[in-house]
């Protein structure tokens, strides 16, 4: 690819940003679609996210994913914000617009589509969601607008737990929502359930452990979907595969969601096929050579 005066510049805002797989994903994307366009990333320190903003609409910088910890604080400095993304109260995609940055969440379309693209139905199916936090919330969100027929959320505090359920009617009408315990499972009546594991569990430094271990929980899901992409297999996936069901990592929502924004930015339409290989290249990234 030629890098002259029109190559577009877009980026990744965050702090830490030095392990993002973003940069793969974006600019082979760019290669793969021939449009001349360059991705990095941009550690913005604590306190500078105000001036960080501004500075790169200043710039002309093309369009910018955010992560972790700026996905809310950026929504103040937006001219504009996705009605997805306010719901959620998160932003991770930066499109540019004549007044200033518009704000997106692709986090949750994109797992959406990585659920479609592994044959897995929201739709008229009772799902589990383990966890209660930022990741729970926003796949709460995704499950109501997408017509679950019912949503459990299992988690260690239920009070959160409650506090998603009132927020998610109040916001969106859906109150087909429960709210439990981790133990809760144990009353469901269900042996076909959606699961998505949305807690922190499972990521290092708990790369070994499961939130649930009971294998009477395992025997309720046919589907298991866990947020977390290292390691490849988690202690879930395992227990999900060891009891009949089907389980998946969250590196084709990683994948999905840098497509999605890579559509706003570009207003390009990706095939199956160019996904196919910047997954390939995101395994081999992430894993190593199979
Ligand atoms: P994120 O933004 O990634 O969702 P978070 O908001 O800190 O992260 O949420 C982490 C989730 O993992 C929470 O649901 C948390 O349970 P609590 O709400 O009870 O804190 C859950 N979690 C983390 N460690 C856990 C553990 N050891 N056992 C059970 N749940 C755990």
């Amino acid at each position: 690819m030629q890098i002259d005066g029109h190559t577009k510049l877009c980026g990744l805002i965050g702090n830490p940003v030095a392990h993002t797989l973003s940069p793969l994903i974006h600019n082979t994307l760019a290669e793969l679609t021939g449009i001349s366009l360059v991705y990095g990333s941009f550690l913005v320190d604590q306190g500078k996210l105000a001036e960080a903003v501004p500075g790169a609409f200043a710039l002309h910088i093309h369009g910018m994913n955010v992560t972790v910890p700026y996905k809310s604080d950026v929504i103040p400095l937006l001219s504009e914000i996705d009605e997805l993304a306010e719901k959620i109260g998160a932003v991770n995609t930066l499109v540019r617009t004549e007044d200033g940055f518009k704000g997106y969440n692709t986090d949750m379309p994109g797992l959406y589509r990585a659920m479609c693209s592994d044959g897995m139905e929201i739709a008229n199916r009772e799902v589990l969601i383990l966890g209660a936090g930022g990741a729970a919330r926003a796949v709460a969100f995704l499950c109501a607008s997408k017509g679950a027929s019912h949503v459990y959320f299992l988690n260690r505090t239920v009070s959160k737990a409650q506090a998603i359920v009132q927020e998610i009617a109040e916001k969106t009408g859906y109150t087909q929502m429960t709210a439990m315990e981790l133990s809760g499972y144990q009353t469901l009546p269900g042996k076909n359930y959606l699961v998505i594991q949305s807690t922190s569990v499972g990521l290092a430094p708990h790369a070994h452990e499961a939130v649930i271990e009971d294998p009477a929980f395992y025997e309720k899901i046919s589907k298991g979907y866990d947020l977390v992409y290292r390691p490849a297999d988690t202690r879930f996936m395992q227990l999900v595969r060891e009891h009949g069901g089907e389980a998946y990592n969250g590196l084709k929502m990683l994948l999905y969601q840098g497509i999605i924004s890579f559509e706003l930015w570009n207003q390009v339409e990706i095939t199956e096929e160019q996904a196919a290989i910047v997954y390939e290249k995101l395994k081999e990234a992430c894993y190593g050579k199979e």
